[in-house]
């Protein structure tokens, strides 16, 4: 025989399930908002715990509303459709009811706001989703009052754990959360000033390091120190005449009140190496942008670095990093020996170890392709698009490193889409296929810097919280941004219709 108080359970177990269930989830979405979850970035699981939780905790309410209307006591008693759903048509408890009621619609309405919340704009999914304070408030009073056992003591035991969590994600709102925010909001201040903070240095000496190869030494205007760097980095040097061009950093790591680069005259110059060439006077005043580096140097038994021309200047401050018992090899490729810098003082001081191959004292290239497919060395290569092109089609891309002067065009084909970009910290912003996400987050006054703007230098990296994207730059292998979680947005698009990005710090 059927127990008569059974819908009665199944009501009272549902209404509990939920009522903890919603306060779980309200405590787990402020921990994934105010970022006390993102040890780990907030990887897509954390968000998928958070919904299938409101998602039970709904589906429970429905199953509490249910039973009620099906037990036959309640029944008997005249609770029906309208006093289950609209509020204070009840004569039981009235107000009790109609605070559960008002709860329902509103969950009802943040589960329907988060299934369609890439339809929505994010203000208003945002809105509708702090009624979640307001429900746990509600179901809070309503499930203190509302019941036929409120008085007992495992029920206020349940009912004081449960308002104890709720006031715990209160709490943890206001002051966890606004104090990550306040961190945020000073982070990206600080990254702001850091991208618009120039170094002002002097050319302290010029010097010609081969045919059409121009030496440049940097130094800062006071005492203190440059910012360090490590080998593979580049420098941005802001031309008087108003370009910007990266120039490789090839001297000594370690010295840190000068910087040297190398710069060749382009025959095809848009008037960076020309102005370094006929323009730059010692003395003058230039200011560079702080070190950075997209062709890092990482340890391994054996190395072989191929260099084309002027490509051999990261390729100088790695070798001179590496300790002497370090196996490595240096290719390094010219049209005539003349015009390769640094190439006698590099057979003379690395006998054995160095090939200087200048291709007009050759009737048969050097099969460099070949020799690094072969090796089983860590392929690092600076130098011309068809010297890189030609590694990158025969090396595996996890023993290749190469730095690109220009970039590959990756676009070709390509039809993009837009995609709604959520910058942490700043704002949710739909970029139009025919813009680049660099360019719809500076207009939005996000932080961000771009330099080259064409996926070479790296200045516009950001970190991907969430979302897939679309490499179609030229700075590291995809795999390693992948690895790091990188993206450069001048460029690249994304392969999901929503991407997460924050700031790299
Ligand atoms: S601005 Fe240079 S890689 Fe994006």
């Amino acid at each position: 025989m059927t127990d008569p108080h059974l819908w009665w359970y199944v009501s009272r177990s549902a209404a509990i399930v939920a009522w903890t269930l919603l306060t779980l989830t309200t405590l787990w979405g402020i921990l994934l908002s105010t970022r006390v979850l993102r040890v780990a970035d907030n990887p897509a699981w954390l968000r998928t715990l958070h919904a299938h939780l409101s998602g039970i905790a709904l589906l429970m309410t429905f199953i509490h509303v249910g039973s009620l209307l099906l037990d036959p006591y309640l029944r008997s008693q005249g609770f029906g459709i309208a006093a289950a759903l609209v509020p204070l048509s009840s004569h039981y408890a009235p107000l009790p009811l109609s605070l559960g009621i008002v709860a329902l619609y509103l969950m009802a309405a943040v589960g329907l706001s988060s299934l369609a919340m890439r339809l929505l704009p994010r203000r208003l999914w945002k809105g509708l989703h702090f009624a979640s304070y307001a429900i746990v408030v509600l179901v809070a009073f309503h499930a203190a009052t509302a019941g036929t056992d409120t008085g007992t003591g495992w029920y206020i035991s349940l009912s004081t754990a449960v308002i104890v969590a709720t006031a715990m994600a209160v709490i943890v709102r206001q002051f966890v959360g606004s104090a990550a925010a306040q961190r945020r909001r000073s982070a990206a201040k600080t990254r702001q000033s850091a991208v618009r903070e120039r170094i002002p240095v002097r050319v302290a000496a010029l010097r010609q390091r081969a045919e059409d190869v121009r030496g440049v030494r940097l130094v800062p205007l006071t005492d203190d120190p440059l910012p360090p760097w490590t080998p593979g980095a580049h420098i941005t040097v802001h031309l008087p005449n108003g370009l910007e061009r990266r120039y490789s950093l090839c001297g000594d790591p370690a010295e840190r009140h000068s910087y040297d680069i190398a710069v060749a005259r382009s025959p095809d110059s848009a008037g960076g190496s020309r102005f370094i060439h006929d323009w730059l006077v010692a003395g003058q005043m230039l200011e560079i942008d702080p070190p950075r580096n997209n062709f890092p140097l990482d340890a391994a038994p054996d190395y072989l670095f191929v260099a084309g021309g002027i490509g051999i200047t990261p390729i100088m401050a790695m070798i001179a990093s590496l300790p002497a018992s370090r196996n490595w090899e240096l290719l390094y490729i010219g049209r005539t020996r003349s015009r390769m810098a640094f190439a006698e003082s590099l057979a003379a001081r690395y006998p054995g170890r160095v090939t200087i191959y200048a291709r007009d004292e050759h009737t048969e290239r050097l099969p460099v392709a070949d020799l690094a497919a072969h090796s089983t060395a860590q392929v690092y290569a600076c130098g011309p698009a068809g010297l890189l092109d030609a590694l990158a089609a025969v090396v595996p891309a996890g023993r290749l490193h190469l730095e690109r002067f220009v970039p590959v065009d990756r676009r070709a084909g390509l039809r993009p889409s837009p995609v709604q970009v959520e910058l942490a910290g700043v704002g949710s912003f739909r970029v139009p296929a025919n813009r680049s996400i660099l360019d719809v987050l500076e207009a939005a006054g996000a932080p961000i810097a771009g330099s080259c703007r064409e996926g070479v230098c790296g200045a516009c990296e950001l970190r991907v919280l969430d979302g897939t994207p679309l490499h179609l730059d030229s700075v590291l292998g995809d795999a390693e941004k992948d690895a790091a979680r990188v993206m450069y947005p001048c460029v690249s698009r994304s392969v999901t219709d929503r991407l997460v990005v924050d700031l790299v710090d």
